[in-house]
């Protein structure tokens, strides 16, 4: 079997920047500690509307990373122009619409092929390996091989927030047999958390996860006790000079 690497999407914690429209906490900071942690390698979406991730993100981690950058993008001249300049290892191409709250489903790989093919050779010409975000879906599979993309990445929507039902997995492993029947590097992830991952991992096929949010909000949780301890360290020590 392949072995199967951990890709960590950092976005969640550019989102809890942008809340303050401050420096912190830095995605670079947060990529840098999942390497030393283990991670294969860091994905960032820079969405259109700059919503987490923000240009200046993308280019500090293109020179600041040990492990590649798979950038996650939608399929449009803009982003294709800044892939260009970046040069991340992956591209993932997603679908995006203003108003959601997250990627929401795949993308449909049947439409506006034209510009899809066009995108995709552009990039690989560069060596950069491309990746489609596609739902588990046979006809969406065939389709991104046809486009000569390089990887698909499943979307595990379905099957996380169904409660990890049989039919969604049974999905998952039927497409993932198929692209790699195809040649295409199969990756999965969305909604991945270490509760559900566990039948994804088991997919022979797959070997590339990208998580992201179960693990940033995780870390909250796992951080929480060392910053009460260095804040309540932090008033003491102020309060003790304060005496003096
Ligand atoms: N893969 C893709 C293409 C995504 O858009 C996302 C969400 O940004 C993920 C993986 C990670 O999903 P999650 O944050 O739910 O782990």
């Amino acid at each position: 079997m392949k072995p199967l690497r951990l890709y960590v999407n950092i976005d969640h914690v550019a989102t809890l920047r942008q809340a303050r429209r401050g420096d912190e906490p830095d995605p670079v900071v947060a990529a840098r500690l999942c390497e030393d942690a283990g991670a294969d390698g860091i994905t960032a979406h820079l969405r259109e509307d700059r919503r987490h991730v923000q240009d200046h993100d993308i280019d500090r981690l293109r020179s600041s990373l040990r492990t590649p950058l798979n950038l996650e993008m939608a399929c449009t001249d803009e982003m294709v122009a800044i892939a260009l300049r970046v040069n991340p290892h992956h591209v993932t191409l997603v679908p995006e619409r203003r108003e959601e709250v997250t990627t929401e489903g795949g993308l449909d790989v049947t439409r506006d092929q034209p510009r899809l093919r066009a995108a995709i050779a552009r990039l690989q010409a560069t060596g950069i390996v491309v990746s489609l975000f596609i739902d588990p879906d046979a006809t969406m599979v065939t389709a991104s091989a046809e486009l000569g993309a390089r990887a698909i990445e499943l979307h595990t929507g379905t099957y996380c927030h169904g409660g990890g039902d049989s039919t969604a997995l049974r999905a998952l492993q039927d497409a993932a047999s198929l692209g790699a029947r195809l040649g295409l590097a199969v990756h999965a992830g969305h909604g991945l958390t270490t509760r559900n991952v566990g039948p994804v991992a088991a997919i022979p096929e797959v070997e590339e996860l990208n998580i992201g949010h179960s693990i940033v909000s995780n870390a909250v949780y796992v951080g929480l006790p060392t910053i009460m301890r260095d804040m309540r360290q932090a008033m003491h020590d102020g309060r003790s000079r304060g005496a003096r």
